[in-house]
């Protein structure tokens, strides 16, 4: 997902709103989601994130979804987010993270997704990690 940073989005220093980004972080990832399950998905959760470097207005915000792991209704996506100036032609890291979206009926209740294909080493140790994080996420809602 690309989108162009117009000073609607921006603080007055110039830079773009981190809920700014997040809401695209959000969107990017329930496509991703939503493309997997052929369901409708509400986020359930959002693991925790940390700006490194702004982008300011004229710039670019480049977004990458990947799904990392199904389990039974829920999916864990990696969104990436990094800063473009075309002008300059310059890319920098902007900010990641895990987000956990829910596949559900009409009446909210989860829904079973499709399990993902691993085709490649890289992406089972990606989704090895991911049943760590979901055991961890898992133990923390039970508190
Ligand atoms: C997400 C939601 C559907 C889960 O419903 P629930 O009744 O708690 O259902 P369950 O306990 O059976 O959990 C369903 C799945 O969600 C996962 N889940 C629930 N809360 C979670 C959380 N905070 N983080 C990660 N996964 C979570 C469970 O692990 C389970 O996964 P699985 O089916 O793959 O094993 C429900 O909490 C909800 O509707 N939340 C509000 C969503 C919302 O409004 N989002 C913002 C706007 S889109």
């Amino acid at each position: 997902m690309t989108e162009h940073v117009l000073p609607t989005h921006t603080n007055s220093l110039g830079g773009v709103f981190g809920g700014q980004i997040m809401a695209w972080m959000d969107l990017c990832a329930a496509i991703c989601a939503q493309r997997h399950s052929g369901a409708v998905v509400v986020t359930a959760g959002i693991d925790d994130l940390t700006f490194e470097r702004t982008v300011r207005a004229g710039q670019i915000v480049r977004l990458t979804a990947r799904m990392t792991a199904a389990f039974r209704s829920s999916m864990e996506i990696f969104v990436n987010v990094e800063g473009e100036d075309a002008v300059a032609g310059e890319v920098w890291p902007c900010v990641s993270a895990f987000v956990t979206f829910v596949a559900v009926d009409a009446a909210m209740r989860p829904v079973a997704v499709r399990p993902l294909v691993l085709s490649t080493d890289e992406e089972r140790v990606a989704e090895i990690a991911a049943h760590e994080r979901r055991a961890s996420r898992l133990a923390k809602r039970k508190k």
